[in-house]
């Protein structure tokens, strides 16, 4: 498998005096099992919140507190020295006050310094109380530091905050927070999809053949809530469409625009009334194939069941969707197959009107469904193609992504697409 993109990269997580800063040491412990080299910065308040000595233990490096700036034994500048270790800073919890500080330039505090003596991408999440969130002069600030090259802003989201109020104020999971860092890690900071608005699909389709039993597939909806996030985290607006999910975090959903469905026929209407405002759609989405010819709103008995069971096609929502685009908007399919068949992707690729298609070979040891990883081949109408190893599916939408961020802005499609003929 290649490397995950935080295996042995250099991320200084620094937090600041916020509640929300006792999420930081799983943060940390997920970034060093993932392979980073991590140091922490704590802000004076934020000392009160979050033991620095289980920052220490989980990130095997000493915490760095505001004290030990002004200690004579330092050789160099704490500051500098933090800021030009490295590659990424991360801050989490981001408060009113040191938000305040970043976007005037205040360099009063090891924190604040050590910011604005980085050149590195900077991931920055804000978390407060709601009121404080919407005063004006935090929105001025934080409006002010989202100009900043290579930032990375990752918003609050809403729910229960410690001051007993629902809102938006909370600091995403860290399993989400995860995630920005692999996208900032991946892109160096930069939003390359800043601009695009994105409607994705994901997850299987149950069709059901009485109340209580349906067809469908084991798809866990993994790659396509990924391709989402990803999208989003590089600065789409991404809309996503999904049917039933399973093994995939409840915290990648929070920043999307989501609207769930159970059926073919409601997933192709979601779809479809989405698809005008949008520049690209990604169809990672395991249509069931097939729905049954017979159906009862109540529960058949067992014996009552039809046998054998008459089956209808589902329509072929990609190619349907394909059918009714623009030639400023393009489609990316995927095709799970059991083999490595670039022959039959190529002709699902052209037969549907599609502009790439991602083939991934679920017959192969270790890859598959849910959270196994995934891997195969981006295939163009031309035929001309790019691999994708086998990889964890957030690094491999992340690679996808990569593959195409030049690609997506201002697309022209060179010929009409087939159903158009
Ligand atoms: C219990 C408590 C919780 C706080 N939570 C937040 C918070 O979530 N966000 C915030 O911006 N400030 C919060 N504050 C206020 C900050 O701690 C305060 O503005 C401080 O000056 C921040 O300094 P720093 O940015 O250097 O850590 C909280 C204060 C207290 C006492």
């Amino acid at each position: 498998m290649p490397a995950d993109p935080l295996v042995g990269r250099r991320i200084l997580v620094a937090a600041c005096g916020s509640i929300a800063a006792v999420k930081l040491p799983q943060l940390v412990s997920s970034l060093v099992q993932h392979g980073a080299q991590v140091r922490c910065v704590l802000s004076p308040r934020a000392e009160h919140f979050v033991s620095p000595l289980a920052l220490a233990s989980l990130s095997r490096q000493p915490c760095n507190l505001e004290a030990h700036q002004w200690d004579p034994c330092q050789p160099r500048p704490l500051h500098i020295a933090l800021a030009e270790w490295a590659e990424l800073v991360v801050v989490a919890p981001l408060s009113a006050t040191t938000l305040a500080r970043l976007a005037h330039g205040l360099a009063d505090t090891l924190l604040s310094s050590t910011i604005l003596a980085s050149r590195a991408p900077l991931l920055a999440a804000p978390a407060m109380n709601t009121a404080m969130w919407d005063a004006p002069a935090v929105r001025a600030n934080w409006q002010a530091l989202c100009h900043w090259p290579r930032l990375l802003p990752m918003v609050p989201t809403r729910g229960l905050l410690a001051c007993d109020s629902r809102g938006i104020g909370r600091l995403p999971d860290p399993e989400l927070l995860l995630q920005g860092v692999r996208a900032a890690l991946t892109t160096g900071g930069v939003t390359d999809l800043q601009g695009l608005r994105i409607l994705c699909s994901a997850g299987p389709t149950w069709e059901f053949l009485d109340s209580v039993r349906c067809l469908t597939n084991p798809s866990s909806g993994r790659m396509g809530v990924a391709m989402a996030l990803m999208a989003c985290l590089r600065g789409a607006a991404v809309q996503l469409v999904h049917g039933p999910l399973s093994n995939v975090p409840a915290s990648w959903l929070d920043p999307l625009d989501t609207c769930s469905v159970v059926s073919a026929t409601e997933m192709g209407a979601e779809l479809a009334h989405r698809l005008p405002h949008v520049h690209g759609l990604v169809m990672a989405a395991a249509v069931a194939d097939h729905s049954p010819g017979v159906t009862n709103a109540m529960k058949w008995p067992k014996d009552a069941l039809p046998n054998p069971l008459p089956l209808q096609g589902t329509p072929d929502l990609a190619a349907d969707l394909a059918a009714r685009m623009r030639g400023d908007q393009w489609v990316l399919g995927f095709a799970a197959e059991h083999e490595l068949d670039r022959a039959r992707a190529l002709e699902k690729l052209r037969r549907k009107g599609l502009d790439w298609i991602v083939l991934n070979p679920i017959g192969l040891a270790g890859r598959g469904f849910g959270n196994r990883p995934n891997g195969g081949v981006l295939l163009r109408a031309d035929g001309e193609e790019q691999g994708l190893a086998c990889q964890d599916k957030i690094t491999m939408a992340g690679a996808i992504w990569s593959a195409l961020a030049g690609e997506v802005h201002r697309f022209q499609r060179s010929g009409p697409r087939p159903n158009l003929t």
